[in-house]
């Protein structure tokens, strides 16, 4: 029994085998194309240092009390994020309309996941391109080519985005313990140790102290209104946090493991990553005299070109390749977790239908993005093309405000002896450090951001 007299609950979705196992999934939810191809490209949209800047005070002040918040939230009502969330505002606050928060979340889910599948489509692409040698003897103007030809073949890049999300739907209809655990614990390490080498090569090869100076020598002039948004809604997407994807995890959490120490630990991994896939992305665009700001095929551009040049290229561009292609099916996967586990609970389909249900409306979502860089590349409207609209109105609108409302939830509406039973029952510093964050600076920082991104401050 905890403090509040509620007995503890156990997940309907089965628990993960080990906290391990927990820190896998969560990591590989975190760790994914967020890391490795969103944060350079839109460092380099932003001009680089002030961004970054903004981006690392947004991970400690806003992400990491929104990810022990969702762990602790989760974990408390093992449901679903929508029902856990009516359930505990009921408890908390007698009223159950927090439902609405987890049902935004929802919806989120699937707006994030219609365009990541077609990115990581593309990272599928570019394994087959870097087995078949495609990028021996790269030049700038050729690899740019090789971007644009896949990315503008709506068959192509459709095609990869249906597979790439059935083999999501695939792992989620067997239950999310099983299919993730293995795939995280073999990849995450090879993960690392790839980009270790990539980071060597950047020093050595790359034009290494502009790629540093490029992103660490804060130049405030310009960071624009949109760009401090879109560091506060990067934080949230790599994180995971904001929709309930992590909330959706902590229901399978058994109790007594540090949600604390955890989030910290996973916070920290997430951040390193990406610095470590910018710091080898830059040097390399500047050497080769690249744009920084080329957008959503950086990545895709400056690595083969690295490839192209050393030893053994075309084996380590298709490892890498690979191993994005696994670190973006775990997080796709806990996209559609949330939305799988709705279907579930609420409308009493078996999981292998719920995840087909997810994924097909899913697919058709995705089919504007997939049109967005092909066919449809010259319709722009408000942010510009559909894929922006979409990018724009879910990372930093729609993550800011659903994290938003959980903190405040777990801040404000839920009561201290509540909070304090999940996440530390003594109440110490850390906790403290917490609450106070969750309280005031997390709820002030996000409402700043999004003021200034509608230009009222
Ligand atoms: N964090 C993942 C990445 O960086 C993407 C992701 C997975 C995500 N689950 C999420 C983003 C939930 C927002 C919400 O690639």
């Amino acid at each position: 029994m905890s403090e509040t007299g509620i007995a503890r609950r156990s997940s309907l979705h089965g628990q993960w085998s080990s906290r391990l196992a927990f820190v896998l999934a969560v990591t590989g939810s975190a760790v994914g194309l967020g890391n490795i191809w969103r944060f350079p490209y839109i460092a380099g949209e932003n001009g680089g240092g002030a961004f970054v800047l903004v981006y690392l005070v947004c991970i400690v002040i806003v992400g990491l009390p929104i990810m022990m918040s969702e762990v602790l939230i989760g974990r408390r009502g093992r449901r679903n994020p929508v029902s856990t969330m009516t359930l505990l505002g009921k408890e908390e606050s007698g009223t159950g309309s927090w439902g609405l928060v987890g049902a935004l979340g929802l919806g989120s889910g699937f707006l994030i996941l219609s365009f990541y599948s077609v990115i990581a489509g593309w990272a599928v692409a570019y394994v087959i391109e870097s087995a078949s040698n495609t990028f021996e003897g790269a030049t700038a103007a050729s690899v740019e080519q090789v971007f644009n030809s896949l990315a503008s073949n709506p068959l192509r890049t459709g095609l990869w985005h249906t597979i790439f999300l059935a083999a999501t739907a695939f792992v989620i209809a067997r239950g999310v313990e099983r299919g993730i655990e293995r795939a995280v614990r073999v990849m995450m390490p090879a993960l690392v140790v790839l980009l270790l080498v990539l980071l060597g090569y950047s020093a050595v090869e790359g034009n290494f102290a502009q790629g540093v100076r490029f992103l660490f020598e804060p130049r405030f002039e310009e960071l624009t209104r949109d760009g401090m948004m879109e560091a506060l809604g990067h934080a949230f997407f790599t994180l995971s946090v904001g929709m309930g994807a992590v909330m959706a995890y902590g229901a399978y959490l058994p109790s007594g493991t540090s949600i604390m120490k955890m989030s910290v630990a996973v916070v920290a991994a997430d951040t390193a990553i990406a610095l470590v896939a910018a710091l080898i992305v830059f040097p390399i665009v500047f050497a080769n005299g690249l744009a920084p700001d080329a957008g959503p095929g950086l990545v895709f551009q400056s690595l083969p070109l690295a490839f192209s040049q050393m030893p053994g290229g075309a084996i380590i561009a298709t490892t890498l390749f690979v191993l994005l292609t696994f670190a973006a099916w775990t997080s796709a996967i806990s996209l559609m977790e949330p939305a799988t586990a709705w279907c579930i609970e609420k409308l009493g389909l078996t999981r292998a239908l719920a995840a087909t249900a997810v994924a097909g409306i899913t697919w058709i979502l995705g089919l504007l993005t997939v049109l967005s860089f092909s066919t449809l590349s010259g319709v722009t409207f408000l942010r510009g093309t559909f894929f922006d609209n979409i990018d724009f109105l879910s990372n930093s609108i729609l993550l800011p405000f659903g994290g938003l409302a959980i903190v405040i939830f777990a801040g404000w509406i839920m009561a201290r002896a509540s909070t304090a039973s999940e996440l530390d029952p003594d109440a110490g510093t850390a906790y403290r450090v917490w609450r106070f964050t969750a309280r005031y600076l997390t709820p002030l920082a996000v409402v700043a951001v999004l003021l200034r991104g509608v230009g009222l401050i």
